[in-house]
């Protein structure tokens, strides 16, 4: 298994025109089978959708370098579409900046509605890649979402988000231990989150 960092990420994007996998988290296996994975079942997004999302955690990704600060809010549309509003901050001087995209609940006729959503920052929404692994709506949500490169590699995305700036002790245990189970802990980057660095009281984002 083998993460590509940061640092050769940037060096990369300098030196060549690179597929979009290179500054994501590469595994050196395929997916799993999606049943090798739970996802929330009887999925409500209703409550999902209500307040926001801090992120806690994340597996470096090319469109999230150097964020801090990310909260993300799903905003229910007519037609049973999903606005998607991500935001984050990449320096203590710079604004919070905040790019939109849509999504729509993978497949909403199924029984029982699965966590999964087709989310898109540009292009149809026809990819089932924002999978909810676990939350409990109020506290915590564990997001996944795997691409096969190649027979041999794979690229992951995880992230830990949770609807309170800092997760209270008991809530982190419980996702930690899930996040153990699942994913690569010690590959994870932590999200600032403290006030000395996020603007969080501010109510009006720039958007790129
Ligand atoms: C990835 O490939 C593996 C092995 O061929 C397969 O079992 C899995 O379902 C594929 N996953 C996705 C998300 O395409
Ligand atoms: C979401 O993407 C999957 C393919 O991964 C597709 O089968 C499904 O129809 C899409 N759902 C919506 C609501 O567009
Ligand atoms: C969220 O966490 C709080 C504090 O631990 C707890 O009281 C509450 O029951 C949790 N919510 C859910 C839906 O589990």
């Amino acid at each position: 298994m083998k993460f590509v960092k940061f640092s050769t990420c940037l060096l990369l994007l300098v030196l060549v025109t690179i597929p979009w996998t290179i500054c994501q988290f590469i595994v050196g296996k395929p997916c799993p089978y999606p049943e090798k994975r739970p996802v929330i079942q009887n999925f409500d997004l209703d409550r999902y959708v209500d307040g926001k999302w801090y992120e806690i955690l994340r597996y470096e990704q090319h469109f999230e370098i150097g964020c801090d600060c990310n909260f993300a809010t799903y905003t229910k549309t007519p037609k049973n579409g999903i606005k998607v509003k991500n935001c984050c901050k990449r320096s203590r001087h710079a604004q919070t900046s905040c790019v939109e995209g849509s999504a729509y609940v993978s497949y909403p006729k199924a029984g029982p509605v699965e966590g999964k959503l087709n989310v898109t920052f540009s292009g149809p929404p026809d990819n089932s890649n924002y999978w909810i692994l676990a939350t409990d709506y109020e506290n915590y949500s564990i997001v996944y979402s795997c691409k096969n490169i190649s027979d041999e590699k794979s690229a992951e995305a995880a992230w830990l988000l949770s609807k309170q700036r800092t997760l209270n002790p008991i809530i982190s245990d419980e996702a930690n231990n899930l996040i153990n189970n699942y994913f690569q802990r010690d590959e994870m980057r932590i999200t600032r989150q403290d006030s000395n660095l996020c603007d969080h009281n501010q109510n009006h984002f720039h958007l790129n």
